[in-house]
């Protein structure tokens, strides 16, 4: 369990970029992620985890690549849907330990109508995690209703993952987010929600999350919806490894997208 969950979060200091690509589970071919494979590759070589369900991660992932794999193996919704908290256990803990993952991931519904039923896929989860030793991720879903997204809603939900026995927990950034990272025992994460304004929003987001407590990200759209993504998730290691500030986070991010393009003309 240490072994695989010191493979995604770094030892070195604590941190991770999780590079999160599981949003077809519920939402289909997405923008920017229709063909997988496509939209990894070249970001890969940035992340410290991948995020993926078991059909990307067989269809897209290539078995040679190092980075450890987060399995999203929860669903049973889709966009098509209101409520998208009607989620079951999709994968098996031993599929996922063929599949040679670094940990699991599983939303949790509080406060919904299948509360109950989200919880208790999750301990389930960490029931059988602990057979295999493999670490199982809590995320505090709200499907479409995104102003749920307050420190009072968010601390709450990421107390209930951390208590059912998540070792780590992926939540949103929200103001007075250190109340959310305070109240949970265990790392916590943030994803990047829909798409930003600005790239100074991603890097001022990631800044202010790992200040006020996350150990890293886990994010998706704001990487690979960018036209610039390798330049986006560089600046964004930039502050979670190297403590850059925003400002030198956009040095980074604009250095990189005139290094790649300059190659790509070439
Ligand atoms: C999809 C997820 C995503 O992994 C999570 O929301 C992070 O991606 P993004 O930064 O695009 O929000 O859990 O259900």
């Amino acid at each position: 369990m240490s072994n695989r969950l010191s493979r995604m979060i770094k030892p070195s200091d604590g941190k991770s970029v999780m590079l999160a690509c599981d949003h077809g589970y519920f939402m289909g071919p997405t923008h920017n992620l229709e063909n997988p494979r496509k939209t990894i590759e070249p970001i890969i070589p940035y992340a410290d985890t991948l995020s993926v369900t078991r059909g990307v991660l067989r269809s897209s992932v290539d078995p040679k690549w190092d980075t450890p794999i987060l399995l999203r193996v929860s669903g049973g919704a889709s966009v098509l849907n209101d409520d998208l908290s009607n989620e079951e256990i999709t994968t098996s803990m031993k599929d996922a330990a063929r599949l040679n993952v670094a940990a699991v991931a599983i939303s949790i519904f509080v406060g919904t109508a299948h509360e109950k039923q989200s919880l208790v896929n999750l301990s389930k989860l960490v029931d059988e995690g602990e057979d295999y030793g493999i670490p199982v991720m809590a995320i505090t879903a709200v499907g479409k209703e995104l102003e749920k997204r307050d420190a009072k809603y968010l601390a709450l939900a990421t107390r209930l993952g951390a208590e059912i026995g998540a070792k780590v927990v992926k939540t949103y950034y929200c103001e007075n987010f250190s109340k959310v990272a305070n109240g949970c025992p265990v790392p916590v994460v943030v994803a990047g929600g829909p798409k930003l304004k600005t790239e100074a929003d991603i890097f001022n987001l990631v800044y202010n999350a790992l200040d006020e407590g996350a150990i890293g990200v886990d994010m998706g759209r704001n990487i690979w919806q960018n036209e610039h993504p390798v330049a986006v998730i560089k600046a964004i290691r930039a502050i979670v490894h190297e403590n850059a500030t925003v400002k030198e986070a956009q040095q980074v991010f604009e250095d990189n997208k005139k290094s790649i393009k300059a190659e790509l003309e070439n």
